[in-house]
């Protein structure tokens, strides 16, 4: 059966996901109006935000900071303040959020996270039917974390599990749950398989070929968190990708 199609209007819609997502839902026949700062809409001023929500039946935000450390709470609470009042105003039917899997164990020690959980937390406090997606980190993140764990001639992998995932699974996932129902909770999606970052950095470092020794390091940390073993992992209900982190660098 073909699915209804709807005024969908995507806010970071030239990011990585912002851009995968805009041409898919618009394949699938929905009315997109994709808002960024290059079509005039400024999240953080609000400016052109009313318009870009006018007759939109679903918003999706996928918006980013790109903004230091420090102030991305700020920029994440102010631009969902704006967004949660204008979707209100507007009458729209179903607010989806992209946001990360175990953000409530890192809050305490990020402010990017922090900004997150603020970003949640407006949709779901907000007048409009809402859905959080929190996700994984993207395929996209192995190399430059792999590189960022590189300490003179070797990787020192924090003693921890990472679930990388193909972003272009959490955007065709995103666009399935946009357009149905909306679940009024928070929905989690990871990749195929759980692994070490050690292991992470072994298969990035190989696909390189380069030969840097990879170490487990307790001391070392993620972005400059530390983190528990299974805070970026999904639990046994989420929702998961099929793509593998090794196939997915062998494409490229
Ligand atoms: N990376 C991961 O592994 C991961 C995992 C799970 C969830 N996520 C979440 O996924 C979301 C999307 O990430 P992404 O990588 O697609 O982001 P991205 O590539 O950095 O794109 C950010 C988007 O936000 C827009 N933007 C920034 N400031 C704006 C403003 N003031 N007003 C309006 N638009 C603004 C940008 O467009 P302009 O600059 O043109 O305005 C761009 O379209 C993020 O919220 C992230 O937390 C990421």
């Amino acid at each position: 059966m073909t699915e209804p199609t709807k005024n969908i209007t995507v806010t970071g819609a030239t990011g990585l996901i912002g851009r995968q997502l805009v041409p898919l839902l618009r394949s699938r026949g929905h009315s997109v109006t994709a808002a960024s700062r290059d079509s005039g809409v400024d999240l953080l001023t609000g400016q052109g935000l009313d318009e870009a929500l006018a007759d939109a039946g679903v918003v999706i935000d996928v918006i980013n900071s790109a903004t230091p450390e420090d102030s991305a709470e700020a920029f994440f609470r102010q631009t969902a303040a704006s967004l949660s009042a204008a979707a209100a105003k507007a009458g729209v039917g179903h607010y989806v959020v992209l946001s990360i899997v175990g953000v409530e164990a890192m809050a305490p020690k990020a402010g990017y996270i922090r900004g997150k959980l603020a970003q949640e937390n407006a949709a779901a406090t907000s007048e409009v039917p809402w859905t959080v997606l929190r996700a994984t980190q993207f395929h996209e993140l192995a190399e430059p974390i792999t590189e960022s764990l590189i300490v003179g001639d070797e990787v020192r992998a924090p003693a921890a599990l990472i679930q990388p995932i193909d972003s272009a699974e959490v955007t065709a996932i995103l666009a399935r749950v946009a357009v149905n129902e909306p679940l009024n909770t928070i929905h989690n999606v990871g990749g195929p398989q759980k692994m070490s970052f050690s292991d992470m950095a072994r298969a990035v470092l190989r696909r390189q070929s380069r030969t840097l020794n990879v170490l487990d390091d307790p001391s070392a940390t993620y972005s400059g968190l530390n983190i528990d073993e299974t805070t970026l992992v999904t639990d046994d209900a989420a929702e998961l990708g099929t793509t593998r982190l090794v196939d997915w660098l062998a494409r490229r």
